[in-house]
């Protein structure tokens, strides 16, 4: 009898994607039933290579297409063809994919038309909204609608799928997998050496803050810039740590607001070794990113999200994390009330997180 291995692609382009695979890839690399080819898109590459660099991992293909400025059609339309030529060499036998990037919803494509099966990991996040996040929304979407196996974090998600028609028997509940990242990654820490915040901010109350969505960028990002100046001028004995995403719409924005504020701290991009002590050390973290949503609750920190809409209810379900949107007077209230109710606070940092264990 021979024990032929299964070849399984996983494909990925950008930071989260590579957080949220890195417990997948490690798990399947251990599991003798796999041969796991990992290939990236490197539809970001400084931001993708740290999170690679921290979890160890090495893409046997790197497709490099990341460029300045870069367009959605122009991620797609070079994805497509690389991978389209990439799977009919490799020859895998399912391909992997995470989340609502460019890459997942092509990487899917390219399988599709290859006629190779695929898991989502991730599977079943909606607001409902196709604008918002843009292009996510549709990307999820559309992942769905290829993909032969749907790997649901939540049982909200499962229903998700459900009320779209997705058979019930190609639907796994696992929990969200940035959970296993972050407890990698907090472990990883415990020994080495660690980020190290600037002397006079050390002993303030820290507010860790990231932003990047695209329905976010330009006049909401403004916004959300002046709630952060109002936060530090009300509260002497806090501090904005924000590390900026790499994208010129982000820094365009925030670097003429911010920068030179006291007691905001513009940092370059983290690595996710750094993010999560980061996490470790605020207060409060205000954000629109998914996975820092799902992580902080992890270790008890109370989350703004900087969205007006979210796909992951289930921790403002819980009680973790609040919708503030992106108007400058929200922001404010809501992080004041957190700053200066202690019954509040407790509340919002003893829930339970709603994305695994
Ligand atoms: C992408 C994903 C989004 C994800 C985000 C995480 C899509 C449609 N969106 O959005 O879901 O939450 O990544 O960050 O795929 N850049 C660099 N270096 C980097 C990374 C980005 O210079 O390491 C620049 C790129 O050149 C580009 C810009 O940042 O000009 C935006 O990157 P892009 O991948 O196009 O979209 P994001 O908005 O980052």
């Amino acid at each position: 009898m021979t024990n032929k291995k299964i070849k399984l692609a996983v494909v990925f382009g950008t930071r989260p994607e590579a957080i949220k695979l890195a417990p997948v890839i490690q798990q399947l690399s251990h599991d003798p039933q796999f041969q796991v080819v990992s290939i990236v898109t490197a539809q970001h590459r400084q931001m993708l290579d740290q999170v690679l660099n921290a979890f160890r991992i090495r893409p046997q293909h790197d497709l490099g297409i990341m460029t300045p400025n870069q367009t959605l059609a122009g991620i797609v339309s070079q994805s497509v063809e690389a991978l389209d030529r990439l799977f009919k060499r490799v020859q895998p036998g399912g391909v992997l994919v995470q989340g609502d990037t460019a890459t997942t919803f092509v990487a899917s494509l390219a399988a599709f038309y290859n006629r190779i099966s695929v898991g989502h990991v991730e599977a079943g996040l909606r607001t409902g909204d196709r604008g918002q996040p843009f292009p996510e929304e549709m990307n999820r979407k559309l992942t769905s609608a290829l993909a032969d196996w749907h790997f649901a974090p939540t049982p909200s998600a499962r229903e998700n799928l459900l009320a779209e028609g997705v058979d019930p028997a190609t639907i796994f509940v696992t929990g969200n997998t940035v959970i296993d990242a972050f407890q990698m990654a907090l472990a990883a820490r415990r020994n080495g050496q660690g980020i190290s915040v600037p002397q006079e901010l050390a002993s303030k109350r820290l507010i860790l803050v990231t932003m990047h969505r695209r329905e976010n960028q330009g006049a909401p990002m403004r916004s959300i810039c002046l709630g952060l100046r109002d936060i530090v001028k009300r509260f002497a004995d806090v501090a904005v740590v924000l590390p900026l995403h790499l994208s010129p719409s982000v820094r365009s924005v925030v670097q003429p607001l911010l920068s030179g504020v006291e007691r905001v701290w513009l940092t370059e991009p983290l690595d996710y070794l750094d993010t999560a002590r980061m996490i470790q050390l605020s207060t409060l973290v205000i954000t629109d990113s998914g996975g820092i949503q799902e992580e902080a609750p992890s270790l008890g920190k109370p989350v703004l999200v900087l969205r007006n809409k979210t796909e992951r209810p289930e921790g403002v379900r819980a009680g973790t994390a609040q919708l503030v949107g992106t108007s400058r007077a929200t922001i404010f209230k809501a992080a004041a009330r957190l700053l200066s109710d202690a019954r509040h606070y407790e509340t919002m940092a003893s829930a339970v997180n709603p994305y695994g264990d």
